[in-house]
């Protein structure tokens, strides 16, 4: 059986990838992408970021992210909504600005809303707000925290709800896998928040891990934020090595996936796995962390890696 269909047998709601709009021009990719047993959930890698959604203050772009939502719906897949708040890809305007916290609480009230509003009952979720912490557990300093502290979770989160009650509401972030200063940091938030009955339905976990340095105790981490009362999600899910590629970093990649899969099924609230794109082809890890790659379950040319089958029996 293929990845989705064994997710879904192992209690899970999807396994899924993400898509960057220019890749559909691609048949062969497009193809496999549309195999609903083996993605049963798309996000969109780029075409709902702030930077493209709202380039220009109160001009909204949604063609891309609609292009993925027909394609998802056309597949019967799910889709995930990234993202609303984050400091990264952000429209020049808003840091620009240097608005009032009266005035950027009213402009991430518009955006959230309006972004979160368009799709509103097409999204099974939605990375409400992405990197927020340091990996030392401290806030990171965007222009949402510096202008606001920490009451712009609240904001968006609120705006996020009122556009849509009925999608899962998740605040999503990297090096958050196993349990560390920068996870705590969200424990303590989350903790915060439900308390506040500020509405959060789940904590995101990016999963931009690298072969060989997998974090052991994700599962603990798991089962304590689903001891909260939420779920939990692998969002992003990639494990890059330092290149050229040898027989030997594809069997310890193998066994990494398996680790991360296990870690998701022993968890019942982890609701689902999101791989970073599915082929090496299509990959941001060699743009990004300079000579390492080859980090997706596919290769460059669409054919499976020992990863797949690592993945395939973790499930
Ligand atoms: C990445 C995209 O994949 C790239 O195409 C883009 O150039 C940069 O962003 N964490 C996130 C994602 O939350 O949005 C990022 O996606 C990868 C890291």
């Amino acid at each position: 059986a293929q990845l989705d269909t064994l997710a879904k047998r192992a209690g899970k709601v999807y396994f899924g990838s993400a898509v960057d709009n220019p890749e559909l021009g691609d048949l062969p990719y497009k193809t496999l992408l549309s195999n609903a047993s083996e993605f049963g959930q798309l996000t969109a890698g780029n075409s709902l970021k702030w930077e493209t959604v709202q380039p220009v203050r109160g001009t909204y772009k949604f063609a891309g992210g609609d292009e993925i939502l027909a394609l998802a719906k056309q597949n019967r897949q799910l889709f995930r909504g990234h993202t609303c708040v984050w400091h990264s890809q952000l429209a020049a305007w808003v840091e620009a600005g240097k608005f009032s916290a009266k005035d950027l609480t009213a402009i991430i009230e518009d955006h959230c809303g309006r972004l979160v509003g368009h799709y509103k009952g097409e999204m099974y979720s939605w990375d409400v707000v992405n990197e927020a912490f340091e990996d030392d557990g401290s806030y990171r300093k965007s222009v949402f925290y510096n202008t606001l502290g920490t009451q712009y979770f609240e904001t968006a989160l609120r705006a996020a709800r009122k556009a849509d009650p009925n999608t899962k509401l998740y605040l999503n972030d990297y090096n958050v896998e196993g349990i560390n200063s920068k996870s705590d940091a969200y424990y303590t938030l989350i903790k915060s928040l439900i308390a506040k009955k500020v509405p959060i339905d789940g904590f995101g976990v990016q999963g931009h891990l690298i072969v060989g340095q997998v974090p052991t105790n994700i599962r603990e981490n798991f089962q304590r934020f689903a001891d909260l009362g939420i779920d939990v999600a692998i969002t992003e899910l990639d494990i890059r090595m330092v290149l050229p590629v040898t027989p030997e970093k594809l069997e310890q990649q193998k066994r990494d996936y398996a680790a991360v899969i296990r870690a998701c099924k022993a968890v019942k609230r982890c609701v689902g796995v999101t791989v970073w794109d599915y082929t090496d082809k299509y990959s941001w890890i060699p743009s990004v962390f300079k000579g390492e790659g080859a980090a997706l379950p596919w290769d460059e040319n669409l054919k499976k890696k020992p990863a797949y089958d690592g993945i395939a029996s973790a499930w």
